[in-house]
């Protein structure tokens, strides 16, 4: 894989990440993923405490291919594959620090957030020049691909 990614989140594995089998749980990948999306929204000005809208996760998932351990530090690339109406579909690749294009990854998986009015009751279209901004980083190209 390429390491075209338009946003890169470090992070370093914790203790409480891990499993009885030392490696990082299935759930602590979605944590990566939850700050990986968040970080990159933000740097679109999206807020998540002020201004009228909300965002909120309605789907994700993940393929977990390689073992990472405690005090691994990782990357999680995370790119834009589509802007709908309301929503935005991302990739997630969680890959060593450091490595160099072409590195094994260790977790993939897309997730997709829904803007919500402030209360989280309906969806609410993108404003134009939010969703022009968001639109121009969406590759399709690097949606993650299902496994048979
Ligand atoms: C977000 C929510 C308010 C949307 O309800 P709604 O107004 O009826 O929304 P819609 O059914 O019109 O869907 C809104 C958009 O989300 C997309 N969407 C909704 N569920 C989806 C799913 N499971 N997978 C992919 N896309 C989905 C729709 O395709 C639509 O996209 P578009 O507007 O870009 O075309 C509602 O689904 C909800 O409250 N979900 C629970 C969210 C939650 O608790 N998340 C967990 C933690 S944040």
């Amino acid at each position: 894989m390429l390491r075209m990614a338009s946003h890169e989140t470090p992070i370093r594995v914790r203790f409480c990440e891990t499993d009885m089998n030392r490696h990082v749980s299935q759930v602590s990948y979605f944590i990566y993923f939850e700050e990986a999306r968040t970080r990159y929204i933000e740097t679109f000005g999206i807020s998540w405490t002020e201004g009228p809208f909300n965002m909120v996760l309605v789907r994700q998932w993940a393929d977990y291919l390689k073992p990472a351990h405690f005090p691994d530090e990782l990357v999680v690339l995370t790119d834009i594959i589509s802007v709908g109406r309301s929503s935005i579909r991302m990739a997630h690749r969680v890959v060593p620090a450091g490595a160099p294009p072409g590195t094994d990854v260790m977790c993939q998986g897309e997730s997709v957030m829904v803007l919500v009015t402030k209360d989280q009751s309906a969806s609410v279209p993108w404003p134009s020049e939010l969703r022009a901004r968001l639109a121009a980083k969406a590759d399709p190209t690097l949606a993650v691909p299902a496994r048979a």
